[in-house]
């Protein structure tokens, strides 16, 4: 007898769902995975989501329902008159029975007996249309993009990751703290800020000042902007609980159009104390980085991704789509395989102007110690000092590239750096996207940050609380940024930054 289960299982408590062999596991919906799973026969079957795409003949209708939860969708089989209201992208829910398919392209199908439309689309004005659409055009419509199965698994991909990182710092003893957006200091050193202003100081600007004008002017009394870097709060954090970490927005206003700058992007950023070794550092980025991308090998959503690649390059392959399925997945073992190499900066100079010189390079900018990296640098660096698809840290920078929180080389116990001029620090270049994370040893000696500040230009600028901390039990410490939305494009294969963020801001663009 064929089980008339998952109607039933819709709507009833959890106690009854026990009664059922196919159970769905904390809530009571059947999503299309699970449907899809489903290797037997069964009737009152109810399946929610959003009509993929549709194909009308004579005397049936085949609607293929996605829920955005796989890229999979359920092929589903009504009558064509049932079938007439539907468009892609009306929201359904169809009733019917589970049955083995006719056809070769699925196991089962949906044979449905009710339709019921949740949410009607005005095909004809629907901005999505069931065709390609450039990366451009969908960029002016982010509150609709996330309905494009691909889109919907980078969301996927982003909440797994997030999952795979707090997972790897709880085990590895880090505290997930929260750190303020709104800050006090423009001077970290990481580029243009966004000045906080309220619409009291607006309005105030076209009216006489009253008494108490400087409150008005400044909500804060003094003027405050969005943050640009978690780190220097997360470093008072750190000296209370030893080890922290933080997912937090960041905010820098650089003009920067490039394919790996937003205006907002979430930064991934850890502080640990007790070490005055820069390598100490490396080794929680590299450690991370290797849980990351084993998870990923080994999950659903991995499979999906290279699936949808391999989906993309039969189906289009533009210039910024020209990553194979192949190429992702060396991506991705690249970094599961942890051991990079370690070079330093000076080192790294040498390694461009010998490949510069023996003709096996050609850079736009000749390659020297004084005027640091570029991007074609780092990008030839990254594919040329590893293995195949392995990230480098490139150590020790001269400390004039640098801000004023770093400690001196010389700080770092195993750095064998003689040069007196550099910093403490490191940035990770992975293959193709270069700059992924950057940390360093943080200056933790009360007179010698003050003599490093004063150097910067930066002493008397709203950073006292910041000094303080070197006063009050101040122990040696480090720590990264990573910038997650990169790595969110670097471990999807997306080309362009804008494109894994589900509401991109940059210069002149803030859509909605
Ligand atoms: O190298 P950055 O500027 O380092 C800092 O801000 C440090 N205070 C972080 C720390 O040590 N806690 O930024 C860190 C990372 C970069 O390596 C890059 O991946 C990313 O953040 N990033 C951006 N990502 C997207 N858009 C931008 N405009 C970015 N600027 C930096
Ligand atoms: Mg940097």
């Amino acid at each position: 007898m064929r089980a008339c289960l998952w109607r039933r299982c819709n709507f009833r408590s959890h106690k009854s769902l026990r009664l059922f062999s196919i159970s769905p596991a904390s809530h009571d919906r059947v999503d299309v995975a699970r449907l899809l799973s489903q290797q037997t026969e069964a009737d009152g079957v109810d399946v929610n989501g959003w009509v993929r795409s549709l194909r009308r003949q004579k005397k049936v209708a085949f609607v293929a329902i996605g829920d955005g939860l796989t890229l999979e969708s359920v092929q589903a089989v009504l009558k064509p008159e049932d079938a007439a209201p539907l468009s892609t992208g009306a929201a359904v829910r169809l009733t019917g029975s589970w049955q083995a398919s006719k056809g070769s392209k699925q196991s089962h199908e949906l044979q449905v007996t009710q339709v019921a439309i949740l949410g009607a689309n005005d095909a004809e004005h629907n901005p999505l249309q069931p065709k390609y659409q450039t990366p451009e055009y969908l960029r002016t419509i982010p509150h609709l993009r996330p309905r494009i199965p691909a889109n919907a698994l980078l969301l996927r991909l982003r909440s797994q990751v997030i999952a795979s990182l707090t997972h790897f710092f709880s085990q590895q003893g880090f505290v997930q703290t929260h750190t303020p957006i709104i800050t006090s200091s423009d001077c970290e050193g990481a580029g243009e800020v966004f000045t906080v202003s309220s619409n009291a100081a607006k309005e105030s600007e076209q009216r006489p000042k009253p008494k108490d004008a400087a409150q008005v002017e400044h909500f804060f009394r003094t003027p405050k902007y969005l943050t640009v870097s978690a780190q220097l709060h997360l470093e008072a954090l750190a000296q209370a609980v030893d080890k922290v970490w933080t997912l937090s927005p960041s905010f820098r206003a650089e003009r920067s159009d490039t394919p790996r700058h937003l205006s907002e992007f979430y930064m991934l950023e850890a502080e640990l104390c007790f070490t005055n070794d820069l390598s100490d550092v490396m080794a929680v980025v590299e450690k991370m980085l290797v849980a990351i991308a084993s998870d990923l090998l080994s999950s659903h959503t991995g499979a999906e991704l290279l699936k949808a690649r391999e989906a993309s390059q039969s189906e289009h392959s533009d210039a910024t789509d020209s990553l194979t399925a192949t190429d992702l997945k060396a991506r991705w073992t690249g970094l599961a395989s942890g051991a990079w190499p370690r070079i330093t900066y000076a080192h790294a100079i040498t390694l461009l102007q010998t490949a510069a010189a023996d003709s096996k390079a050609t850079f736009a900018f000749e390659p020297s110690y004084e005027t640091g990296l570029q991007a074609e640098h780092e990008r030839w660096l990254a594919a040329h000092v590893g293995e195949e698809k392995c990230p480098v840290f490139v150590t020790d920078y001269p400390a004039v590239q640098k801000p004023f929180y770093m400690s001196p080389s010389s700080a770092s116990e195993s750095s064998g750096v003689d040069e007196q001029n550099t910093a403490a620090c490191f940035d990770l270049l992975v293959p193709e996207l270069c700059e992924l994370a950057g940390g360093s040893l943080r200056e933790h000696r009360g007179d010698d940050l003050r003599k490093a500040m004063e150097a910067k230009g930066v002493e008397g600028s709203g950073l006292e609380w910041y000094q303080d901390l070197r006063k009050y039990g101040s122990v040696p410490h480090g720590g990264f940024g990573l910038g997650f939305d990169r790595l969110i494009c670097y471990l999807s294969g997306v080309g362009n930054v804008r494109d894994v963020v589900a509401f991109p801001r940059w210069v002149g663009r803030c859509e909605c």
